[in-house]
């Protein structure tokens, strides 16, 4: 039962390519855009919830007009949460669907798989919440509307030996996942600098589903929090076997816990934990609050973190669509670089010159299952 959503998700799929005509002719009236996501696998609300945002997003654009006179559509492909399906599908929404951009990944390591076939083909990629630094490293035409991972770790680091008066850290991560690793080397450098120790530094692999071992030589250690930069389906199980095992303190992640599966798997044990996140539903900025709306009214649900990102990204695109010279990959790419006080759902977005977004973070608190805003953290 770690398969989630699997039929959710089918229908999303066929829901949005089942009846794509294949775009051939240079004078088409629409845009095509491909999008890469986790709509099954481990990490499948991801995919799923991104692309809710982003249809949610396409669905405004296309009733308020469309881009240069064109309505947009969006192809999307699973990736079954795997990196080598992410970059086969990747190719194909460029070689022959002719898409003219792509939105995708969620998870680094699937970005990074994705990266440098976009760069290749020079056709402008924008992920919207992958936030490893190498990510947008990969090239010219790699773009992400949200902050990266040495921002997003010292937030963590702060949070930890400031509000909880950490001194002693474990760090417990994923050998398999780029996000995981970085993320565990920058809250680590931060905290470090504030003058506390990470006293053990353990590691799993993604699908593993016994965390017994790493957790007791992390409890022999005494630490005061444990940082576990993961994504939701380990952390869920992980935060059950650290309570198992009578470790009372609370754990710390990063982005990657955003899912209403966390607390679905990992239940009372996650109580009095937090994590740093792109958004707060709690927000009481209008942008934030429409967006909501218009999300619980088409979705039935409170948008997460990613259907946020999501919805930021087709927008931070078609804005830049619309700014475009031409709708040439070169004029495109341009337009998206300059890319200066967005008005978005997760915050001011601006590209930097490394075509990264500088923006704040929140620090959530869970409690009783849910998640409570704690504070804000803004770059310096
Ligand atoms: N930031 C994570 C990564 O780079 C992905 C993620 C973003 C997960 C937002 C959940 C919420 O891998």
């Amino acid at each position: 039962h770690l398969r989630f959503f699997s039929t959710v998700a089918l229908a999303a799929v066929l829901g949005t390519t089942a009846c794509t005509k294949k775009p051939s002719n240079a004078v088409s009236n629409e845009i095509l855009v491909g999008e890469v996501g986790s709509m099954t696998g481990s990490e499948a609300t991801f995919g799923i919830s991104t692309h809710n945002g982003i249809e949610l997003a396409m669905i405004q654009v296309n009733s308020a007009g469309g881009v240069q006179g064109k309505q947009m559509r969006v192809l999307l492909m699973d990736n079954q949460s795997k990196p080598e399906e992410s970059a086969t599908a990747v190719t194909k929404l460029i070689t022959q669907d002719k898409v003219q951009a792509i939105l995708g990944e969620v998870a680094s390591s699937r970005s990074l798989a994705m990266a440098p076939i976009a760069q290749a083909n020079k056709i402008p990629m924008i992920t919207p919440s992958s936030t490893n630094p190498r990510v947008t490293q990969i090239g010219d035409h790699i773009f992400r509307v949200c902050f990266i991972d040495p921002f997003q770790g010292s937030v963590m680091a702060k949070f930890a030996g400031g509000s909880l008066k950490a001194k002693r850290a474990a760090i417990l991560r994923d050998i398999k996942s780029d996000y995981s690793m970085g993320l565990a080397n920058f809250f680590a450098e931060t905290f470090r600098k504030m003058g506390g120790e990470i006293v053990v530094e353990q590691s799993y692999s993604a699908g593993d589903v016994d965390f017994k071992s790493q957790l007791t030589s992390i409890k022999s250690k005494n630490p005061e929090v444990i940082f576990v930069p993961g994504y939701y389906t380990e952390v869920g199980l992980i935060a059950r076997q650290t309570r198992e095992l009578g470790i009372k303190v609370p754990l710390l992640g990063g982005d990657g816990w955003d899912s209403a599966k966390l607390t679905e798997i990992g239940g009372p044990a996650l109580d009095g934990s937090y994590f740093s996140n792109h958004y707060s539903p709690e927000d009481k900025n209008p942008v934030v609050q429409k967006f909501i709306t218009d999300y619980k009214a088409k979705f039935g649900a409170v948008p997460d973190g990613l259907a946020s990102m999501g919805y930021d990204a087709f927008m931070v695109l078609s804005e830049a669509m619309k700014r475009a010279k031409s709708l040439s990959n070169a004029d495109v790419r341009q337009a998206i670089a300059e890319t200066k006080n967005f008005n978005g759902v997760t915050g001011v977005i601006s590209i930097d010159k490394n075509r990264d977004a500088v923006k704040p973070a929140v620090v959530l608190e869970i409690k009783g299952g849910k998640f409570i805003y704690r504070e804000t953290v803004n770059p310096s």
